[in-house]
C-alpha cells in the first residue's frame, strides 16, 4: 500500500428537493480529483452524502404528508441514481441519519460541552430557515431578506447551548494568514464580515421542532444542523468509535484533506468547522475549495428560487461525459458560471468533436490507410510532439495539484491543437505520395503518442469514453500507467476498427 493518503469531500446535500446542475458541478469536481490522484498513486477516500436533519426538511416531510426519514429515504434514491449515472465514485455515501453518525455527533457535543467551548446561553437574532443560517445584519436586505436565497428571515429567541467560536478569534486570523481557503479572493469576505467584524458564539442547538439529533444532556435540545452536518466528515471515517482506523488514515498528517463547496457556505466551513477541529484536537483541512455558483439570469441557481435545470436531462441529452467535461472545463472555480444547452453544444463540438475526437480519427483513419493500422517502433524522443507532449503531462500535474482543473484541462486541448495543426503544416498524405516512408512513420508515431497522453490525462473526466478512446489508438487503456505513459513504454496492437468518438451536435 502506497504512503500517500487523500481524502476528498463534498457537501452533504438537503433532500429537500431533487438535485441540480448546481450539486453535479461539486460532486463531478471531487470525484476527478478523486480519480487523479488514485492514478497518482494515492489511497483515496472520497465521500459525500445527505444532510437530513433540520427544520426545512420537517417542513417539507410535513407537506409531503411523511414522517421525515420516510421523506428522505425517498429523495435518497434519487441522489444515488443521479451518482451513478454520472459516474460519481463515492466511497461512502454518508446520511446524517445513519447510526454511527448520530452516536458520533452526540459524543462531538459532549466532548465540547465538557471542555467549555459549548455553555447554555440564549440566542436572539435572525435566523433564515431555507439556508438553516443565524444572520448578521450584513447579509440581509432592509426588508430582512437573505441576500443569497431571498427569503425573509424570521426572529428567533431561545435558549439554546451556544458554541465559544469568540474564543478562537486569535486562532482564525492565524488560520486564515495561511492558504487554505482558496481560491484566494474567498478570504477577505470572512475575514471583513464575520472574523474581524465582532465576531459572535454561534447558537448550536434548538428547542422549537423536532427532527434532529438530540443531545445527551437534555431531552429538549436538538443540536442545530449545521453541528451535525459538518461533523460528518469525521464520523464517516469513525471519529468517536472503536473503529476509526480511516480517521487515523485520511485525517492524519500524513494525509492531503480536501474539502469542496459552493462559497455561500464558506463561512461555515472556513469559520465554525476550523473551530470545532481545533476543539477536537484535529488537524486542519489542507485545502477549502470554495467554488463560485452556477448562475441563471445573475441569480443562483438554486431549489428555493426554482430555476434549476436538472442534470438527468442532459445527462440523457448529451451523456455523462460531456457533462463532466463542461463542468471541469468550462466553469472555473474561481468564477461563477452559467450553463445553457448552447453553450455546452458549443463547448462540446469545439473541444471534444473538432479538437480531440476529430484528432483521433484522422489520425487513426492514416494509420490504418498507410500502415494497415500497426506503426513501426521509431525512436520519437527528439520529436517536438513527444517534447511537447511531456510537457503537458507535467503542467497538467502541477495545475491538477492545486486543483486549477479548468486550466489543467486548457493544457491537454493545447496540446491536441498542436497536433491537428503539425497534421495540416506537414501533410502526412503528400509524404506518402512521395513515397517518405521513414518520415512518414516518424510523423505518424508522434501524433499516435501525443494522443495517447491526451486520453490518458482526461481519463479522470471522461471516464466512459476512455477505453474506446485508447482502443482507437491501438492500446488496452486499462493496462496503461502515468509512469509507463511518461516513460513512452507503450504496447501498440493493430488499430481495426473506424470508431466515431465525440460525434459533432447538432446547433
Ligand atoms: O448547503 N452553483 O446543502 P445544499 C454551484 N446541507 N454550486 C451549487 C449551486 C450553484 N448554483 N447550488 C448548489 C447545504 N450548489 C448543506 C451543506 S455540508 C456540511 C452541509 C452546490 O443542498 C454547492 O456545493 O444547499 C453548494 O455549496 C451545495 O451544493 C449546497 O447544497
Ligand atoms: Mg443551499
Amino acid at each position: 500500500m502506497s504512503n500517500k493518503n487523500f481524502y476528498v469531500t463534498t457537501p452533504i446535500y438537503y433532500p429537500s428537493g431533487n438535485l441540480h446542475i448546481g450539486h453535479a458541478y461539486t460532486t463531478v469536481l471531487a470525484d476527478v480529483i478523486a480519480r487523479y490522484k488514485k492514478e497518482n498513486g494515492y489511497n483515496v477516500f472520497f465521500l459525500t452524502g445527505s444532510d437530513e436533519h433540520g427544520q426545512k426538511i420537517e417542513t417539507k416531510a410535513k407537506e409531503a404528508n411523511l414522517d421525515p426519514k420516510k421523506y428522505v429515504d425517498g429523495m435518497i434514491v434519487g441522489f444515488k441514481e443521479l451518482w451513478k449515472k454520472l459516474d460519481i465514485n463515492f466511497d461512502r455515501f454518508i446520511r446524517t441519519t445513519d447510526e454511527d453518525h448520530v452516536e458520533g455527533v452526540k459524543k462531538i457535543f459532549t466532548k465540547l460541552l465538557k471542555q467549555d467551548d459549548i455553555y447554555l446561553g440564549e440566542y436572539v437574532g435572525k435566523y433564515c430557515t431555507s439556508c438553516e443560517e443565524f444572520l448578521t445584519k450584513e447579509q440581509m436586505d432592509e426588508n430582512f431578506r437573505h441576500s443569497v436565497c431571498k427569503n425573509i428571515a424570521k426572529d428567533l429567541s431561545e435558549e439554546t447551548y451556544m458554541l465559544r467560536v469568540s474564543k478562537y478569534h486569535k486562532f482564525l486570523v492565524k488560520l486564515f494568514e495561511t492558504n487554505f481557503l482558496i481560491p484566494e479572493n474567498r478570504k477577505s469576505e470572512m475575514l471583513n464580515n464575520f472574523i474581524n467584524n465582532n465576531l459572535e458564539d454561534l447558537s448550536v442547538t434548538r428547542v422549537t421542532f423536532d427532527w434532529g439529533i438530540k443531545i445527551n444532556e437534555s431531552d429538549k435540545h436538538i443540536i442545530y444542523v449545521w453541528l451535525d452536518a459538518l461533523s460528518n466528515y469525521i464520523t464517516a471515517l469513525g471519529w468517536g468509535s472503536d473503529n476509526d482506523k480511516l480517521l487515523k488514515q485520511f485525517w492524519s498528517k500524513d494525509s492531503e484533506v480536501l474539502q469542496i463547496v459552493g462559497k455561500e457556505i464558506t463561512r461555515f466551513h472556513s469559520i465554525y468547522w476550523p473551530v470545532m477541529l481545533e476543539g477536537l484536537g484535529l488537524k486542519m483541512p489542507d485545502k477549502l475549495l470554495s467554488h463560485g455558483w452556477i448562475l441563471v439570469k445573475n441569480e443562483k441557481m438554486s431549489k428555493s428560487l426554482g430555476n434549476v435545470v436538472d442534470p438527468n436531462y442532459i445527462i440523457n441529452t448529451y451523456g455523462s461525459d460531456a457533462v463532466r467535461f463542461y463542468i471541469s472545463y468550462n466553469l472555473p472555480t474561481e468564477n461563477d458560471g452559467s450553463y445553457s444547452d448552447e453553450l455546452m453544444i458549443e463547448s462540446f463540438n469545439t473541444n471534444l468533436a473538432n479538437n480531440i475526437g476529430n484528432l483521433i480519427s484522422r489520425v487513426s483513419n492514416m494509420i490504418i490507410k498507410y500502415s494497415d493500422g500497426l506503426l513501426n517502433k521509431v525512436d520519437i524522443s527528439k520529436t517536438e510532439l513527444f517534447k511537447e507532449s511531456q510537457v503537458t503531462i507535467k503542467n497538467f500535474g502541477i495545475l491538477m495539484d492545486e486543483y486549477k482543473y479548468s486550466k489543467a484541462i486548457e493544457t491537454v486541448l493545447g496540446l491536441g491543437n498542436l497536433a491537428n495543426k503539425l497534421i495540416e503544416d506537414s501533410k502526412p498524405w503528400d509524404l506518402d505520395k512521395q513515397g517518405k516512408k521513414k518520415e512518414l512513420n516518424l510523423l505518424l508515431s508522434q501524433l499516435q503518442y501525443a494522443i495517447v497522453t491526451i486520453n490518458f490525462l482526461l481519463k479522470p473526466i471522461l471516464v466512459k469514453s476512455y477505453e474506446t478512446m485508447m482502443i482507437q489508438m491501438g492500446v488496452d487503456g486499462s493496462q496503461l500507467s502515468l509512469s509507463s505513459l511518461v516513460k513512452n513504454e507503450i504496447s501498440f496492437s493493430k488499430i481495426k476498427e473506424k470508431l466515431i468518438i465525440f460525434k459533432r451536435l447538432a446547433i
